[in-house]
């Protein structure tokens, strides 16, 4: 919980009995260092006391919009600005309606209108309340208006005060702590961009036939998933896939390598990371026909001209200007994959390989599981075997390393 020493943040309290909780709470956060702002509503009052917040966070409790003593202090627009994050907990069902209608009919809510920092929403209320309709659409409404701006502690189920059963309870205090330390946690990506390539391309024929390969993009996405749990934005450029889209990932969809290039080429500037993951056909059949190609009598045998579709790998490596920082490539092989990997790093003037033996099925194209050797110009690291996911986490703490 270091995170939060020294940190401002404005506890934002309303009428219910889950009030109580945050008294201890705003007790745990002074203990921990971070300077705290309790603002009462006129229906919180009637469950905790300022007096009792006061002794608990050492400064003055505000609760009034109209009060030129307070004003005179610290005014309510330089409130706003004074703190890193608002927290309101609990938030009922009346403040979220207020706030989801862009209300400012009390200090509280003035201040959501007013401030650019994030607001964290701890919704406390009964949990009929919380499951009406009414209730929900103010949520949704919050959520669209407020977008990345706000962030909602969703309520438990369990035990009510009143004696019902269901969700509407506030999360506990250790959990509103936790989310609250979390908003202030660098992470070894964080502030850096990170274009990955995944999945395979399709190089069409005719309108019904295309040339592809193996490719299910699993190794891709896993690498998207643990560069933006290490905190980095992170560009996903995919080949079709039968894959969910990732969350808090840029997705965008391609088919072919020049798609895929031209999809890269416009995301690479201000990349620190390129990973090229995809599986990219190095041909394309010369033209595509218009019409399905037809089987002519006589003819047993056809011949396709191919010619070679562009390196994006290459490309992005030999930017003259913006070439991202680290550039990582992987290598595909069925035979001597290190001396194939090694040959790559150099002609393609990578940072990284991560050189894969796709004559396996058991790992490399489709499967769950990969096993792999990481060359960069002075070091050879086998990796695995183990699942897609742990391998990602893995190689992107590699490139951390290498970036420090
Ligand atoms: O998607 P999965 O089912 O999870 O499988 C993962 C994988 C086996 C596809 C993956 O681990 C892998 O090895 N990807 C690279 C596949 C490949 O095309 O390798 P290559 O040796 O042909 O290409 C070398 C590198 O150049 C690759 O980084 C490739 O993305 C890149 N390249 C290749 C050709 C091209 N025209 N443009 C490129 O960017």
């Amino acid at each position: 919980m270091h995170q939060l020493r020294n940190k401002r943040i404005l506890v934002g309290i309303t009428g219910g009995i889950a009030a109580y909780k945050t008294a201890e709470l705003v007790r745990e956060l002074s203990k921990l260092g971070t300077e705290v702002q309790v603002v009462l509503t006129e229906g919180a009052k009637a469950f905790v006391t300022p007096m009792t917040l006061q002794a608990l966070s050492g400064r003055t409790v505000r609760d009034s919009l109209l009060d030129p003593s307070a004003e005179a202090g610290m005014g309510h627009i330089e409130l706003a600005r004074w703190a890193d994050r608002v927290l309101i907990a609990p938030a009922s069902a009346d403040s979220m309606a207020r706030m989801a209608a862009g209300m400012a009919n009390d200090l509280l809510t003035t201040l959501c209108l007013a401030t650019e920092s994030k607001v964290l929403l701890a919704p406390a209320m009964n949990q009929a309340m919380w499951a009406d309709p009414a209730t929900q659409r103010n949520l949704d409404e919050l959520q669209k208006v407020k977008g990345d701006k706000l962030k909602v502690l969703m309520p438990a189920s369990g035990e009510q005060a009143c004696g019902d059963v269901g969700a509407g309870r506030m999360q506990e205090v250790s959990d509103l702590l936790k989310a609250l330390a979390d908003e202030f946690e660098t992470k070894a990506l964080t502030g850096k961009k990170v274009v990955i390539t995944a999945g395979p391309t399709r190089e069409p024929i005719d309108p019904v036939r295309y040339i592809s390969n193996h490719s299910s993009g699993k190794m891709g996405y896993a690498l998207a998933q643990a560069a933006m749990e290490a905190g980095a934005q992170v560009e996903l450029v995919s080949g079709p896939v039968n894959l969910p889209k990732p969350d808090r990932i840029n997705n965008h969809s391609v088919v072919s390598a020049q798609d895929m290039y031209d999809k890269v080429h416009e995301l690479i500037d201000g990349a620190d990371i390129f990973i090229a993951t995809a599986a990219v056909a190095d041909f394309r059949p010369e033209t595509e026909a218009s019409n399905k190609l037809k089987k002519v009598p006589g003819q047993d045998t056809m011949t396709l001209t191919m010619v070679k579709n562009p390196d994006i790998l290459a490309s992005v490596s030999n930017l003259e200007n913006n070439r991202p920082n680290t550039v990582v490539g992987f290598a595909a092989e069925t035979d001597q994959p290190l001396v194939y990997g090694r040959s790559k790093l150099e002609k393609k003037n990578l940072d990284f390989v991560v050189v894969n033996d796709v004559s396996r099925t058991d790992i490399g194209f489709n499967a769950d599981h990969n096993e792999v050797t990481l060359l960069s110009s002075v070091d050879e690291k086998p990796i695995g075997p183990m699942s897609k996911t742990k391998l990602a986490e893995e190689l992107i703490s590699e490139i951390v390393k290498s970036i420090k």
